[in-house]
């Protein structure tokens, strides 16, 4: 069925009847999922190896399955993979990052990042073979009439949505760093977006290098981040 916008629709209920499964389904499940979960790491050297082009496209089609305010989908998903678009990107986002490791970002912001090891280089930008440029649509737009309804909750559903990005891409094994420059309404330009999108997050998309490393973080333990009532 073809989309339509949420304005435009009538509510119409249909039954929902998802398949049962057992307690140790579940638990089998659940716990797989977390162990896997527990694998995913933010990568930030790639190889430029090919990866397949469907396992990336059915991740976002994942991310698009996610849950958002009014049911209003406010994502735009470009997939990036002409070099000299990339290169575009990367030069941009370098001259931005440049000034903001000089001193923009301050001193306390500086000192959170310095157990990452990241600085103002960012090859990752032209290394992975896909470049994820996130959208949020501030409200919607239909540029034909100019048209436009408030969207409702884009911080949130958009971060969700990233969030079962990331989470898709892990599982069929591919790694993929979440990278905000700051700002970044270069990508607007570049990318040719329409008025009412702003750039959320770029997402490199492959393998990792041959040597790459990861900083050595520790997570919260569960008993820190799960409160009972
Ligand atoms: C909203 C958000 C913005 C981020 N921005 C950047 C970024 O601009 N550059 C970067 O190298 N990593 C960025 N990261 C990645 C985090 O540094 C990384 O998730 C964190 O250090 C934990 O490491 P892990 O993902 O390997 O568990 C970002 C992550 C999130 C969720």
């Amino acid at each position: 069925m073809a989309w339509i916008p949420i304005h435009d629709q009538p509510y119409d209920p249909v039954p929902y009847r998802p398949a049962r499964v057992t307690a140790e389904e579940s638990l089998r499940a659940a716990a797989d999922l977390r162990a896997r979960m527990d694998e995913r790491r933010t990568v930030r050297a790639f190889s430029a190896e090919p990866v397949p082009e469907q396992a990336v496209i059915d991740a976002i089609a994942v991310a698009a399955t996610a849950p958002s305010g009014a049911h209003q989908q406010p994502w735009t998903f470009v997939l990036v993979t002409d070099p000299e678009v990339r290169a575009k990107i990367r030069e941009a986002a370098e001259r931005e990052e440049q000034i903001s490791y000089a001193g923009r970002l301050g001193e306390e912001w500086l000192s959170a990042l310095r157990p990452l090891g990241t600085d103002q280089n960012k090859p990752h930008l032209t290394d992975a073979p896909y470049l994820i440029v996130v959208f949020e649509q501030r409200y919607y737009l239909d540029e034909e009439s100019d048209e436009q309804h408030k969207h409702y909750y884009v911080d949130e559903s958009v971060g969700i949505a990233v969030g079962m990005l990331i989470t898709a891409l892990h599982l069929a094994g591919l790694a993929a760093l979440t990278h905000t420059p700051s700002p970044m309404k270069f990508l607007s330009e570049v990318l040719n977006r329409p008025r009412n999108e702003k750039a959320f997050a770029v997402i490199p998309v492959g393998y990792p290098a041959d040597d790459a490393t990861v900083p050595k973080l520790i997570r919260k333990d569960l008993e820190q981040v799960l409160v009972r009532f």
